[in-house]
């Protein structure tokens, strides 16, 4: 069986199964920053991505896509319904983002949780090679650190967090808090988007475990006798994630691409302004509030239909999760009323798109658009944000960005509103539509060279790096 030394494990491998014209199915990489940051790494150490291949009750025998060695793992339908819908996706998901809706907490789901990770755990044990380095990906594998450490204690293990981490009153909610926090544990580094965020783990670690917390960062092993002791220390650290910055800026210069931004302007009735939201259908993304504002916004006068038009795109996602069928329906509903009372023939206030688009045409959308509107109520990142502002190379269109979200951290040269505060937003997005333009650009161009000095090749050497340095015990005070 072949091995390897270098293994991504994460709930998702990075490609999509497509249907060609002849009915023949194949594997297509799947477009997101993490497979590109990662696949230079693959194709250097002989590496492998270890995931679930997205269909269910089907196995799978490893194969390669693009020079990449993927081995899939299998869901059972029981298992996306408790693991993925239930533990992952109603009551991480919403615990770790502020809990904007209720978590639920069932222990059906846990247990379900707890088997799945320890087959992505042993899948992994059984293709590393001695030595190996492991990197796990987000919330849906928190366990798999401790597991795989338990297993295999030559390994050298990484984990990231792709998503907010709660402060310990929220985490607090959790039954399985220790499990949690003890798995997650097992890796030499466990990786978050913002110093909030590790911070936050680390105050969790000490109210929830037998471990104490040295200095900013380090925990080193529980004492003998303690529980859930895998004899390792773990560092935890900010590592904020970003785009392909260089990808992004070539493909707002395809002449394909930039011809399509136009057409897509005057198929809107070349409006002076174009609003756009780009989100994947999530009540974290703050759709709603969005809506509200600018809802607001025509209704003062402030804006008018004809002049302006906002694009909102809401790709699919999740769709057996009851909140997020609920969230459709709220988003349609305000979508239908805010179109009904201010349209014209002519002329429409919002037009919503149910559907995902390929990278092409979002570059196209992202260069019609003059204000880019993310709102999001907690977002561990958000990379739309971030695509925007690189697609724009000529320094034109501003972002309105919410403070709640990981991005703000770093395009501090944003409008930053706060989505809650409906009155602050739509005087958020109107000082957006009236900035200057000597103003926007400079703005538009310091947070791109941001983005061209971090991007998420930095980001993925940056943790690799880190992870195989081993912590000076003098730094343990
Ligand atoms: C977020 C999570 C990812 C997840 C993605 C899409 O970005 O951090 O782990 O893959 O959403 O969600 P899905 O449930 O479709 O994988």
């Amino acid at each position: 069986k072949p091995s390897y030394d270098f293994i991504v494990v994460a709930n998702r491998l990075p490609v999509d199964r497509v249907q060609g014209e002849d009915g023949e199915l194949s594997w297509r990489r799947s477009p997101g920053g993490l497979v590109t940051a990662i696949a230079p790494v693959m194709q250097e150490s002989d590496g492998a991505w270890v995931g679930w291949h997205g269909a269910t009750d089907e196995e799978l025998e490893p194969f390669e896509n693009d020079g990449i060695h993927l081995i899939p793992v299998p869901l059972e339908e029981c298992d996306l319904e408790l693991y993925y819908e239930g533990f992952s996706n109603s009551t991480l998901w919403p615990l770790y983002h502020d809990v904007i809706v209720p978590p639920e907490f069932h222990r059906t789901w846990w247990d379900n949780y707890k088997k799945v990770n320890k087959r992505f755990a042993e899948a992994t044990a059984s293709v590393a090679k001695p030595g190996a380095t492991v990197w796990v990906q987000d919330y849906q594998l928190q366990l798999v650190p401790k597991l795989l450490r338990e297993a295999r204690p030559d390994l050298r293990i990484g984990f990231f967090n792709h998503i907010p981490f709660p402060s310990p009153g929220i985490f607090s909610q959790l039954p399985w808090r220790r499990q949690i926090l003890e798995g997650l544990a097992g890796a030499d580094v466990v990786g978050f988007q913002r110093t909030a965020d590790a911070s936050n783990f680390l105050r969790c670690m000490r109210r929830f475990t037998d471990r104490t917390v040295k200095g900013s960062l380090a925990i080193p092993p529980a004492s003998p006798g303690e529980s859930g002791s895998t004899g390792n220390i773990c560092r935890a650290e900010a590592h904020p994630i970003s785009i392909d910055t260089q990808q992004v800026a070539e493909l707002a210069h395809d002449p394909e691409i930039m011809a399509r931004a136009k057409q897509i302007r005057q198929e809107l009735g070349n409006p002076k302004t174009i609003m756009l939201g780009v989100d994947r259908l999530d009540y974290t993304k703050g759709i709603r509030h969005r809506l509200k504002a600018y809802g607001e916004l025509l209704a003062d006068g402030e804006i008018h239909v004809g002049e302006a038009c906002m694009v909102q795109v809401a790709s699919p996602s999740r769709e057996n999760v009851e909140r997020y069928q609920q969230l459709k329906d709220q988003v349609e509903l305000m979508v239908g009323n805010l179109n009904g009372e201010h349209d014209t023939m002519e002329h429409t206030a919002i037009r919503y798109l149910h559907h995902s688009y390929p990278l092409r045409e979002m570059i196209a959308l992202y260069l019609a658009a003059d204000i880019m509107l993310v709102t999001s109520l907690r977002d561990g990142m958000n990379l739309v944000a971030k695509e925007f502002v690189a697609a724009h190379t000529d320094d034109t269109g501003m972002l309105v960005l919410s403070e709640f979200t990981g991005a703000a951290d770093q395009l501090t040269q944003a409008v930053l509103v706060n989505p809650h505060d409906i009155d602050g937003m739509k005087s958020g997005i109107m000082r957006a539509l009236r900035m200057d333009p000597q103003d926007s650009a400079r703005r538009m161009r310091r947070m791109r060279r941001h983005l061209r000095d971090h991007d998420v090749a930095t980001w993925s050497q940056t943790f690799l790096s880190s992870l195989a340095q081993p912590l000076p015990v003098d730094t343990l005070v």
